[in-house]
């Protein structure tokens, strides 16, 4: 994966080479143009250290002429660019096709299946400024990513949205648009050759042999993941609770009742899969003593105590037991205090990534053909959607979870 950095006159670009820095760690090569204001900011030498590669700062800098058109070479090496910070010059640079520093026209020359990233960096009434925002509607209409900026204290000492976002969040942004390049998609075969272990709907818990305790878990955002992980090239194995959905075309399903009999499985097939994705709503308790026959109402009298005891956390057992090559994405359904608790779990449970569903929002949680999701990353990261189809949620979650097996894939 070969990223260029391009970095612009603000304060944030204090942060680049932690950003450079944080690229390299996962695996990307980096190569990096600055403005003449950025190099006011922060040293170039800082970043070709860092890098191991010369910085572009000047446009007729002999050192960065090469062959001549640097500019055309720099930009067909790199798979993605990412400009962070981006001043407001740059950003209206940009939307009007005006390349007159190193960084703009690197920026112009690239190929329309590169992706560039842009996250603007800027006080707030620099931010909010109709001619701003009227940039970035315009970069959008390219095609343009922009990373919106952070909400926070500001170099002023003024509070506003207008903060660089934090480091993890930018190269995650990174990772996610390497993996939905026009490439991937139309090649389709992301996954081929991996395995994906999936577990969807609820699961139910026997009280007698006519009654049981189950939640309203339709299934339908675990099967959706089973269908693009197969669409995507992957040998799928899906262990599936009870649901009314049929197996979709060319996956393995493994049907089960209990939550014991889901870890029963899960645990059995743990072993050939790459990426394990926890979608079922797993019953946390059982009924201690499950009645062979049917209760009778008359021998409890006026009211029935059930003893409960807890189930296998499947999730969690996975956690502990993880191999490196493997990729661990949990799901959390949260009433309050979403991000705090959904991150609680991803760390308690020792997974890459968490999938959280706020449960009192609309579109989101049970049921239904939508849902609203939230991607939080082990590295910090967190990718927030809009409310969208289970099916596009399916790709946005195996993007993020493909970008974080570059590494594996490559
Ligand atoms: N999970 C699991 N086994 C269980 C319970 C949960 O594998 N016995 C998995 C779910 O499939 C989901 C994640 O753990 O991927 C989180 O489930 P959730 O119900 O949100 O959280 P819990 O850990 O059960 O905690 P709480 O109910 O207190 O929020």
């Amino acid at each position: 994966m070969k990223i260029l950095l391009g970095i612009c006159g603000s304060i944030a670009a204090y942060k680049a080479p932690l950003l450079a820095r944080e690229l390299i760690k996962r695996g990307a090569q980096v190569r990096v143009v600055m403005t003449p204001s950025a190099a006011k900011f922060v040293q170039p030498l800082v970043l070709q250290n860092l890098t191991r590669h010369g910085v572009a700062v000047e446009m007729f800098d002999e050192s960065t002429q090469n062959d001549g058109s640097w500019h055309i070479h720099l930009a067909r090496w790199c798979d993605a660019m990412l400009i962070a910070p981006c001043s407001a010059a740059t950003l209206g640079k940009i939307a009007h096709g005006i390349s007159d520093t190193a960084l703009t026209l690197v920026a112009l020359a690239l190929s329309p299946k590169t992706p560039l990233l842009v996250a603007p960096a800027m006080d707030t009434e620099m931010w909010i400024h109709p001619a701003t925002q009227r940039n970035v509607e315009i970069v959008q209409r390219y095609n343009v990513t922009i990373i919106p900026p952070a909400e926070g204290e500001l170099a002023s000492g003024f509070q506003g949205v207008g903060r660089l976002p934090e480091i993890a969040v930018l190269a995650d942004a990174v990772l996610v648009s390497f993996s939905q390049t026009p490439f991937q998609q139309e090649s389709e075969q992301s996954l081929h050759g991996k395995t994906v272990l999936l577990t969807a709907g609820p699961t139910v818990e026997r009280i007698d042999d006519v009654r049981f305790i189950s939640n309203h878990s339709s299934g339908k955002m675990g099967y959706a993941l089973a269908r693009e992980a197969a669409r995507r090239g992957a040998k799928v194995v899906l262990v599936s609770g009870p649901v009314t959905l049929a197996a979709p075309d060319g996956i393995e399903r493994v049907s089960v009742e209990s939550a014991q009999q889901m870890y029963e499985a899960v645990m059995a097939r743990r072993g050939e899969a790459d990426i394990l994705i926890l979608a079922a709503a797993v019953a946390d308790f059982t009924p201690a003593a499950p009645h062979t026959g049917k209760i009778k109402k008359a021998t409890l009298g006026t009211t029935m105590t059930l003893e409960l005891t807890q189930t296998q956390d499947i999730l969690a057992s996975l956690g502990k037991l993880k191999q490196p090559h493997q990729t661990l994405i949990g799901f959390a359904l949260e009433a309050a205090e979403h991000e705090e608790n959904a991150r609680k779990k991803l760390v308690a449970k020792n997974c890459d990534m968490i999938v959280l569903n706020a449960a009192n929002t609309v579109d989101s949680g049970f049921g239904g053909d939508r849902n609203t999701i939230t991607l939080l990353s082990a590295h910090g990261g967190t990718q927030v959607f809009p409310p969208m189809s289970k099916e596009e949620c399916a790709r946005k979650i195996l993007d993020a979870a493909t970008a974080g097996l570059y590494n594996l894939l490559a």
